[in-house]
């Protein structure tokens, strides 16, 4: 059985993705300084998945701490790297918080998987690497040209991947999957594990289930005068089991497959772009529940519309996010009412 280990796996995504592993027979450590997740959570994986994964709380920048992990688990063969602060908001107020973690986490990780001959990576990125991608690039491909990003969280994710294709570059038997995420929503059908907001959600999802629940007045839906048919922004929501399964393939395809490229990119989303006011009505028949929203102003730094062209993840990890829409929203519904 395969050792994985698992940065950021108390997390949202990862979470979702340590169950998905340990369904798929791979045994897994985690690492997480709980700096923004629970140590509940795996208790949740645990009911899920009858395993108990090995948790380590450290945090990535602590070099020794963390390469003593390294030392405990000998068997690892892969990590996936989720582990860093992502509030696009809090990025700006504090830039340099954002480099120290984001930055500093996967050149120690880097370092220390060299030390130790660990040569599979999945690295965690986003679709924000696109910026508004020219209408010609709708729905967006890996090809794409990367747009300057518009916020020091964005930026720290384009630096990340050229971290790893540097290194790559340097240390040739270093392989890496770069996976970009759309917008992932939603819960594990059993209600044990989901998002867990810190604060008033930026999100749009949480903040949907949170009004709903009646912890927050009125959704805001920020600006209904962009160039979309209903005016609303366009986003490619992904089941977050749907992403967390994709994971599981890109691992499985580093361990067992020969002839993949170095460095390899995946667009991680459905391939169907959803505005914010189809999300209200998709929840609305969904759920059963009415939502009270308002349009307000467009929120600064919005990006008006991207989706993902996601054939190169369908054809070559053999993976599609196919969970129906009410599925996913009646999912996030569900963890919400086991939270509040
Ligand atoms: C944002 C980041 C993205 C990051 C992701 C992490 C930007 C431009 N993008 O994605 O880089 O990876 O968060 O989670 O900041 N909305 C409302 N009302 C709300 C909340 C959201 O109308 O209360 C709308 C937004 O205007 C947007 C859509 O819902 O059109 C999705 O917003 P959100 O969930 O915050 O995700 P992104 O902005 O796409």
């Amino acid at each position: 059985m395969s050792r994985i280990l698992v940065t950021g796996g108390t997390g949202y995504i990862g979470s979702h993705t340590v169950v998905e592993l340990i369904q798929a027979g791979y045994q897994v450590t985690i690492v997480d300084n709980l700096s923004n997740s629970n140590i509940d959570v795996l208790q949740g994986i645990e009911q899920i998945t009858g395993v108990k994964p090995d948790f380590e709380n450290v945090d990535c920048l602590d070099y020794k701490n963390f390469n003593a992990v390294f030392d405990r688990f000998p068997d690892i063969e892969g990590v996936i790297h989720f582990a860093a602060s992502k509030a696009v908001g809090e990025s700006v107020e504090k830039p340099l918080m954002y480099y120290r973690n984001n930055l500093g986490s996967l050149v120690n990780l880097l370092d220390i998987m060299n030390q130790h001959k660990v040569k599979n990576i999945v690295f965690s990125s986003s679709c924000t690497v696109y910026g508004q991608p020219d209408a010609e690039h709708l729905p967006v491909d890996e090809t794409a040209p990367r747009k300057t990003a518009l916020s020091p969280y964005g930026n720290t994710k384009q630096i990340n991947e050229d971290i790893i294709c540097d290194q790559a570059h340097a240390q040739k038997d270093l392989n890496a999957v770069i996976l970009r995420y759309f917008n992932p929503i939603g819960a594990h059908p059993s209600a044990l594990i989901g998002e867990l907001p810190n604060g008033v959600p930026n999100n749009l999802l949480p903040f949907v289930t949170q009004t709903a629940a009646g912890i927050r007045e009125k959704l805001r839906v920020f600006g209904n005068d962009y160039n979309t048919p209903d005016g609303s922004c366009i986003r490619d929501y992904i089941y977050v089991v749907d992403l967390a399964k994709a994971h599981v393939k890109a691992i499985d395809r580093m361990l067992n497959e020969n002839g993949r490229d170095q460095v390899e990119v995946f667009n991680l989303g459905t391939g169907r772009g959803l505005s914010v006011l189809e999300i209200i009505r998709g929840f609305e028949q969904a759920t059963g529940v009415k939502l009270n929203y308002e349009i307000v102003g467009r929120r600064e730094g919005d990006i008006e519309q991207v989706w993902a062209k996601a054939d190169k993840a369908n054809n070559v990890l053999g993976w599609k996010a196919d969970t129906p829409l009410d599925a996913i929203l009646l999912s996030a519904w569900q963890w919400q009412q086991r939270l509040s």
